[in-house]
């Protein structure tokens, strides 16, 4: 993870590194420093432990001065989350200074060469290898900084996105990237901005090169970017505008992102389905499905690979696959997938589903599918996307970036595009009668209105957080299209409340879990109006006769789940596949209020961050 920013030209770099660093928290918030060269051509490092702002604090009274610098935002891997290991790291003469965003897993034997060579670590992380790899290249062959770096980058094995500056010169930055993600900002002619993720210089430019694996820039002031392979052939590349207004990166009056993102979600399954769904005939239009509908059609299988959120995404998606196209699905955590040596036949059809498009154990499993023959379809937030870039074809979910750590729009965006994907398919292949299609359809373009609805319920669920915020468990019970649905509720509460909680099958309890329950356990049961409702009812039965709070997430005005419930979140009912798109909202509000009850850092709580790209 880890978020890095570099600034060459004639500005002062000091508060746009600090301005980035900010919006770039969501990748790991541990540490942070930064690095400037000032006209006296000195080399001035500032780090330390915690948060961007402490940073900020940290260096108030310091010197800042200068026009090039490279700064960091950690989420610590390697070494604990302290000021000797945050970034950035200096060579052992000083002379460089490097911020680093990845692992570089052969750091040991690398380390023990260098040892021998009389390097002395002030670290323990594998970056402080790397700098001084490229120091004693360069000691060694009494070569220019930019080909020290490219030979050590050819004996690095692992992930990297780095940035690097140099004592003396204040016109430069050197970067490169292998697996980890890299914007580079075009300013002024001969200006450049550097960082993980474009958005999050967006005040600054809207013209973005994204340089490949196995590549490496120089930056420099006044001067064209250069862009070359680590054999040094210059490589061409080319410029994408990127259309983003800085008020879809600020909160808006909202007190949370979290919060923000909850309310955005009738407009986002709006942008979602727009220009996708025509309102006159209900057609719904993939261009990625369109483009290749045979090899959907074909499909031996789908397998739909993803982590944390998305994988729950997912799991909606294999009822709706094989629900409505009658494809065989799969759902594997990108992680296990990967290291299972699966088997994967050349007629099957991967889906790789990831808010950020960043995922490194979902990049893994795409490259895998990809060896197998299989054909990729990625489903992203993250225009332009690492995932993005490395799938055959695919939809965007378009719901805007997503910066509270929890994921809750980009949940119900994937949702949407899995459900019109289904739709489209089932109607090719022949799966599904007109009128389904047409009804489910016309659901997807009135679920907007749900969604504003179920929001007015959060007065309501506010209240209920505060009778809960002291518990120390919860279960999430739901069956069908509501059991994933379940799963992703408790996620929602542990992630930003630390709360345990347990998301299950309804009926499964009765094997083990219902020994759990007693007056101090309560069970946040999804009983709305489904094939398993009168099933579901049973189960929820079986928990209050052993004394368990019930807190039902029903249909409104159902008389029969209100007399079993202790408490009610009545929702708007819409056909059965959507009803997770629904349910999950007030489940994300709960999540929100008792997190904010208890106290806790909402956006970005201790020890997650939002994209994961390392493994
Ligand atoms: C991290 C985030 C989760 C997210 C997961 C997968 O763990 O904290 O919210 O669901 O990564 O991320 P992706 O970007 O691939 O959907």
């Amino acid at each position: 993870m880890c978020g890095i920013v570099g600034y060459v030209g004639n500005k002062t770099a000091c508060p746009i590194l600090l301005n980035g660093l900010h919006r770039l928290e969501y990748r790991g918030y541990d540490s942070a420093g930064v690095a400037i060269i000032g006209a006296d051509n000195e080399l001035k490092i500032y780090k330390c432990k915690g948060k961007v702002d402490e940073l900020e604090n940290f260096i108030a009274d310091k010197d800042t001065e200068g026009t090039v610098g490279i700064a960091h935002t950690r989420w610590a891997t390697h070494g604990a989350p302290n000021n000797i290991n945050a970034h950035p790291h200096l060579s052992q003469s000083g002379q460089i200074a490097m911020i680093h965003n990845g692992i570089i897993e052969n750091f040991r034997v690398l380390k023990e060469a260098l040892d021998k060579e009389g390097f002395d670590f002030r670290s323990s992380t594998d970056s402080e290898v790397l700098v001084n790899l490229i120091e004693h290249i360069r000691n060694v062959n009494g070569c220019p900084l930019e080909d020290a770096v490219r030979v050590a980058l050819k004996r690095a094995v692992g992930a990297y996105a780095i940035a690097i500056i140099e004592k003396g010169n204040p016109n430069r930055i050197i970067a490169a990237k292998q697996s980890s993600p890299m914007a580079i900002g075009l300013g002024e002619p001969g200006e450049y901005y550097l960082s993980s993720d474009a958005a999050s210089i967006i005040e600054y430019t809207k013209d973005f090169v994204y340089i490949n694996d196995g590549e490496m820039a120089v930056l420099e002031k006044g001067k064209p970017l250069q862009v070359f392979s680590l054999d040094n052939e210059p490589v061409a590349f080319s410029t994408a505008r990127l259309d983003l207004s800085i008020s879809q990166l600020e909160k808006g009056g909202y007190e949370h992102f979290m919060l923000k993102e909850i309310n955005e979600q009738p407009k986002t399954i709006i942008d979602c389905t727009r220009g996708r769904i025509s309102p006159e005939t209900l057609e719904i239009t993939l261009n990625g499905v369109a483009n290749n509908i045979d090899r959907f059609l074909n499909a031996r299988r789908i397998i739909f690979v993803a982590c944390g959120t998305s994988w729950h995404a997912a799991l909606i998606g294999e009822h709706l696959f094989e629900d409505i196209c009658r494809i065989p699905v799969e759902v594997e955590y990108a992680s296990e997938f990967r290291y299972r040596n699966p088997v994967i036949f050349p007629d099957d059809v991967v889906i790789a589903v990831s808010q950020s498009g960043e995922t490194a154990d979902t990049l893994a499993a795409i490259e895998l599918a990809r060896k197998s023959g299989a054909f990729v379809y990625g489903i992203n937030n993250v225009i332009g996307s690492s995932i993005a870039r490395a799938t055959d074809s695919g939809t965007y979910i378009h719901v805007g970036p997503e910066i509270g750590v929890a994921s809750t729009k980009a949940f119900t965006g994937q949702v949407t595009v899995m459900t019109m994907m289904a739709l489209m398919i089932a109607k090719r292949k022949g799966t599904v009668s007109d009128e389904y299609y047409r009804e489910v359809s016309a659901a997807l373009l009135k679920l907007p209105e749900l969604i504003e609805e179920t929001l007015k319920l959060d007065g309501e669920i506010a209240e209920m957080a505060k009778i809960f915020t002291y518990a120390r468990n919860f279960i999430y019970l739901g069956r069908g299209y509501n059991y994933p649905t379940a799963l992703e509720g408790a996620l929602k509460l542990k992630e930003i409340s630390y709360v345990h909680a347990e998301g299950y099958p309804a009926a499964e309890m009765k094997h083990g879990a219902i020994a759990l329950i007693d007056a101090e356990m309560p069970s946040v049961a999804i009983v709305t109006p489904d094939s398993t409702y009168e099933k579901t009812l049973s189960n929820v039965e079986e928990v209050k006769a052993r004394g368990g709070k019930i807190i039902s997430v029903m249909a409104k005005g159902d008389e029969l789940v209100r007399r079993i419930s202790d408490f009610t979140i009545e929702v708007p009912v819409t056909t059965e596949c959507l009803m997770p798109i629904v349910v999950s909202v007030p489940l994300q509000l709960l999540a929100y209020h008792i997190a904010v009850n208890k106290g806790r850092n909402v956006d970005q709580p201790r020890n997650l961050a939002k994209s994961v790209t390392v493994e």
